[in-house]
């Protein structure tokens, strides 16, 4: 039932776990939080966990007295969780393999359920009445997901800019990528703005809230020290190389094995002159907001 293509053909461990534990900062708990509705006491459920960043920051944040459920299809994404959670002697979370749309959950078994850009890509309706059937009454499910049209993303003249050559490597690698989300319905489901609280009070949900999230990842900000505005560019060329080598994987004719050492060259070269203004003490202000919209029900 369980299977590995998220990991390996969509996103990998590292590109979700960097990029949660950027968005899910410790500095935004209240924030996410109070917006959730999550306190602690309660059982959560996440839903399409992935490896898991989110069960772990709940963990933290909600502490001992909390129960915490992640569930999701990719086998590897819960053996990586289960075991970074033991790692980091998080006692009150628990992992499964499960899908979406059949969770493997008695009926009013959770106080809240919670997923982060999963809506996206399953039926919206199946993954709502799902949800409603596991969370108890007066239980809150909450929905986060992307939203790309409110993306903002600064290219200032300092920015070390994407070569010709870089660019061509990367489209010659990349190719056959909307061939794959096709293929496994990655963005198929998403959700309309409108159509998702509609599709709430169709299924009986009551008291339905609407809310945003805005994510800014400016690496020059101030309350970043030097060492932190450093792990995020090195964060973002990690997540960038295990995007590149699980691409070639799965397109083992695109890149010449020369090709991709010169890919991985240029894109450490474009990192070091990024590095190289940090450690000269200067900011170029470029930065990204990603929006996320939150969408709640209570159940009956
Ligand atoms: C974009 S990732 C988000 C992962 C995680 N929520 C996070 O933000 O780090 C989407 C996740 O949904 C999972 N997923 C997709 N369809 C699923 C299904 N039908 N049942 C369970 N998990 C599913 C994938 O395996 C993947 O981990």
């Amino acid at each position: 039932m369980g299977n590995d293509i998220w990991s390996t053909k969509i996103q990998g461990i590292l590109n979700l776990d960097l990029s949660r534990e950027m968005r899910f900062r410790d500095d935004r708990k209240d924030l996410f939080l109070s917006l959730l509705g999550l306190t602690e006491e309660m059982t959560i459920l996440d839903i399409g966990c992935g490896p898991g960043a989110i069960t772990r920051k709940l963990s933290k944040w909600l502490g001992e007295k909390s129960k915490i459920i992640g569930i999701d299809r990719d086998i590897e994404f819960v053996k990586y969780a289960r075991e970074k959670a033991i790692k980091m002697n998080l006692h009150n979370i628990s992992y499964f393999e499960g899908d979406a749309l059949k969770l493997p959950l008695e009926d009013n078994s959770v106080d809240a359920c919670i997923s982060h850009t999963v809506i996206e890509h399953v039926p919206n309706k199946e993954f709502l009445l799902e949800q409603k059937r596991v969370c108890k009454p007066k239980g809150r499910v909450s929905v986060i997901y992307a939203r790309p049209d409110k993306y903002i993303r600064t290219e200032p003249d300092l920015l070390p800019k994407q070569s010709k050559r870089e660019q061509e490597l990367l489209d010659k690698l990349f190719k056959d990528n909307d061939e794959i989300d096709k293929e496994y319905n990655v963005g198929k489901y998403w959700p309309d703005p409108v159509g998702l609280p509609r599709l709430f009070e169709e299924l009986g949900f009551n008291n339905i809230q609407i809310d945003a999230i805005s994510i800014p990842i400016a690496i020059d900000d101030s309350r970043n020290n030097n060492d932190e505005k450093m792990a995020i560019i090195r964060s973002e060329k990690e997540q960038f190389f295990e995007s590149i080598d699980m691409a070639t994987c799965l397109n083992k004719n695109t890149l010449l094995d020369d090709e991709l050492i010169e890919l991985k060259e240029l894109i450490t070269e474009r990192t070091n002159q990024r590095l190289g203004f940090i450690k000269e003490g200067k900011s170029i202000w470029d930065y990204t907001i990603l929006s996320l919209q939150v969408v709640s029900g209570m159940v009956d």
